[in-house]
Parts: structure tokens; C-alpha cells; sequence
């Protein structure tokens, strides 16, 4: 039996472009791997209304993570006409699978490094090196939402919050509400495990990053649970930002940051800014990370019009790889592989249409493969 037993799950798109890339990667490392195919994406939802299909969840129940490409999804009338005819007209709501998967198996870390490869004519910088730890799980995408405003939830709120008089006149199905829940629980694992990359990686600092002037319940919180752990690590200083001015210094004085953590939306939205700053979709890979089980994913969507063409660059996908390799405690492998891909990087000679080149996606894995 091979050591690792691991969930392969290419998509839809240009996702399953980039994991093919992987796999010839990863057969050169060698890794004492077992690849299980599993079904994730629109093909499913259209024909059994349902992009993560149970049978999928059983197989990753039973694999130490997950390697995934990327999902096509659509806005709900889209989503509703292309189901197959027998499914059609039942109220069928599509969910993303991944957003599901993050909620399933409670992958509260979502960790996104953004580490400027050397000589990448995309950077904005070549001394970046950014780590994101983004809460996966709740605030302001925990899915506490209403619309129409039920009365009942309307009285509770104005009962106990004299900010909702403002509303009172407004017709149930003229106000929206999403909820921002932060649980301590939720803020301190997230928190921890930003200090404890910054120790295992001599960072000096983590940044968090809220808005506690204004979100003063749920990012004072954040703020108040990163000052307390932050005195069991001592060598590392706290800063503490707003997220809108951390959006102006992240484009000012990038390499001033290094470890930086943050709830759900304004994870998403400081980590695209940071994945930008190093050469943006093709080089930004994530890892969604729970207790005992995680998903490596690159950060892009399946880009449906260079879908099978092998256009995409699958160097955020190696990145990805690399991550999960890490977490497996596979660090030379891990190393290896960064190492060759920055080394195609830096040679620049096989690159794929966003470097300005014209080799395909496999060209680049053989590229990096021969490396290894
Ligand atoms: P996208 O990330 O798929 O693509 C946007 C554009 O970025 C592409 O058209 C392409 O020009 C470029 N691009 C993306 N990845 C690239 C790569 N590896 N190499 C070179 N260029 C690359 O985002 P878009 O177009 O907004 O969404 C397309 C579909 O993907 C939608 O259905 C969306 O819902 C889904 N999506 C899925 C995600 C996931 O699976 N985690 C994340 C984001 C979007
Ligand atoms: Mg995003």
C-alpha cells in the first residue's frame, strides 16, 4: 500500500489542463502516492444537481487530502437551464462545491502564499514575499443571510440593536441582511496558526488585518484574541492595520510584510491583491487546511474559454502541489519542486501566453519536470 492515499480532483475548464500538468510533475517526484480520481464539478451538478457528489465525499473521507484544479459555477438561472430536462423545474439550488468542502471538513485555514518567483517579468517586486492566512469558514461568508427580512428575525435584531430603528419602515423584501459571525474559537485557531508559521519561518511580524473602528463587535474580537496569543510568541511583533489602509500599503511597501491574517472577505480581497503582486492567477496557489485533512487548490477559476486548449499556465498549480507535498512533511520533495519551478521561472524560455511566451501547459511540466 502506498504511503499516502490522495484525492484527484481535476474539475472543470483549464482545471483539468493544469492537474494533467501535476500529474506528470508528481510521477517524476516519485512520491509513495496513490492518486484516487473523484468527481467535482459542473458536469454533475447539470446531471445528478450535485458539483460534489456524496460518493466524492465518501472517497475523500477515506484519503489523507486533496489535490483539486477548479470548478466552472453560474448565477442561478444559468445554473437552472442547463440541468439535464428531468432535472429542470424542481427548485434545485446549486451549491459550490468548494465553499462546501471548506464547510465539511472545517478547513478553517485557508493559506495562500504569495512569494515573488525571481526574475518573473509579472511581478511587481522581486523582494515579496507575502503568506495570507484567510479565515475559511465564517464571517461575513458563513451564509447567515436573509432576504426577504423575516419578521420575526426583524424584531429580535431591532430589540436588541438600537442601529435597526433606521430600517424600520423598509419592506421585508426591500432589505437584505448577511450576518458577519466570528467565533473565538474560530478567530484563535486562525490566529495560531499564523504565529506559528511566522516562528517555524522566522517571520518577525504578523499583520492583522480588520476594521475594528467600525466592525467593533466582530473584528475588536479578532483584534483582541491576536493580542493575547500574540504574548506566547515573543520574538514576533503584532501590527495591527486596517484593511483599507493595508490595501494602500500593500501596493506602497510590500516587502515590509511577511505574515498576515484576516477573517473570510477581507482575506479574499487582501490575497488577491498580494497574489497580483507576484504575477497574479498563473502563479497564485492556496491550501485550504483543517486539523486532519486539507485541499490544495491554484487560486484561479477554469477559465472556460481556454478550456482543453492546454493554454493555462500551471505553475499556481505546481505551487499548489508543492503545498500539499509540505503539508504531508514531504519538505525535500516540497523544496525540489519550488526549486524547479523557479528555475524555469528565471530561465524564461518555456513559458506559457500570460509570460508573453507560447508553450503549452505540458511543455511547462515537462519544463519543471526535468528539473527535479
Ligand atoms: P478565472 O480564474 O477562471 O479566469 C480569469 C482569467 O484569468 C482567464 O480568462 C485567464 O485570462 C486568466 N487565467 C486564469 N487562470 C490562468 C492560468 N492558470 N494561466 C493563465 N491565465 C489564467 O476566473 P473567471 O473567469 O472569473 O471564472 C471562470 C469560472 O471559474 C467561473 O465559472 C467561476 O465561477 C469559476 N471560478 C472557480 C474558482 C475555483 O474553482 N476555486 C475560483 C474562481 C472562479
Ligand atoms: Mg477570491
Amino acid at each position: 500500500m502506498a504511503r499516502y492515499r490522495i484525492a484527484w480532483m481535476p474539475g472543470d475548464g483549464i482545471g483539468v489542463d493544469v492537474m494533467e500538468g501535476a500529474q506528470i510533475v508528481l510521477d517524476k517526484l516519485a512520491l509513495d502516492a496513490e492518486y484516487v480520481l473523484a468527481d467535482i464539478g459542473w458536469e454533475f451538478w447539470r446531471t445528478e444537481v450535485d458539483a460534489l457528489p456524496k460518493r466524492t465525499v465518501d472517497t475523500l473521507n477515506t484519503c489523507d487530502c486533496a489535490l483539486f484544479g477548479a470548478i466552472t459555477s453560474k448565477p442561478r438561472d444559468e445554473a437552472e437551464a442547463e440541468l439535464i430536462p428531468e432535472l429542470q423545474g424542481k427548485g434545485m439550488q446549486y451549491r459550490s462545491p468548494i465553499v462546501h468542502l471548506r464547510q465539511m471538513f472545517d478547513l478553517y485555514n485557508n493559506l495562500r502564499p504569495c512569494r515573488a518567483v525571481p526574475g518573473n517579468r509579472l511581478n511587481y517586486r522581486d523582494d515579496i514575499d507575502l503568506v495570507v492566512f484567510r479565515e475559511n469558514t465564517e464571517g461575513l461568508y458563513a451564509g447567515v443571510e436573509f432576504h426577504p427580512l423575516p419578521n420575526a428575525v426583524r424584531q429580535v435584531l431591532t430589540e436588541h440593536n438600537r442601529a435597526m430603528a433606521r430600517f424600520e419602515d423598509v419592506p421585508e423584501d426591500e432589505i437584505a441582511i448577511t450576518l458577519r459571525v466570528i467565533t473565538k474559537n474560530d478567530a484563535r485557531r486562525i490566529i495560531r496558526a499564523a504565529f506559528e508559521y511566522a516562528r517555524k519561518f522566522n517571520y518577525p511580524t504578523v499583520t492583522i488585518v480588520e476594521k475594528p473602528n467600525i466592525l467593533r463587535e466582530t473584528s475588536g474580537l479578532m483584534i483582541r484574541e491576536a493580542r493575547d496569543l500574540a504574548g506566547e510568541y515573543p520574538g514576533i511583533e503584532l501590527w495591527e492595520t486596517n484593511i483599507d489602509a493595508q490595501m494602500m500599503w500593500l501596493l506602497k511597501n510590500p516587502m515590509d510584510y511577511g505574515v498576515l491574517v484576516t477573517s473570510n472577505m477581507f482575506g479574499d480581497i487582501v490575497s488577491d491583491l498580494s497574489a497580483q503582486l507576484v504575477g497574479g492567477l498563473g502563479f497564485a496557489s492556496s491550501g485550504n487546511i483543517g486539523e486532519d485533512f486539507a485541499v490544495f487548490e491554484p487560486t484561479h477559476g477554469s477559465a472556460p474559454k481556454y478550456a482543453a486548449q492546454y493554454k493555462a499556465n500551471p505553475m499556481a498549480m505546481f505551487l499548489a502541489t508543492k503545498l500539499m507535498i509540505d503539508w504531508l512533511g514531504e519538505t525535500d520533495a516540497a523544496d525540489a519542486l519550488e526549486n524547479a519551478v523557479a528555475a524555469v521561472v528565471l530561465e524564461g524560455k518555456v513559458r506559457t501566453y500570460d509570460l508573453g511566451g507560447s508553450n503549452t501547459t505540458l511543455e511547462v511540466a515537462e519544463a519543471v519536470a526535468e528539473r527535479l
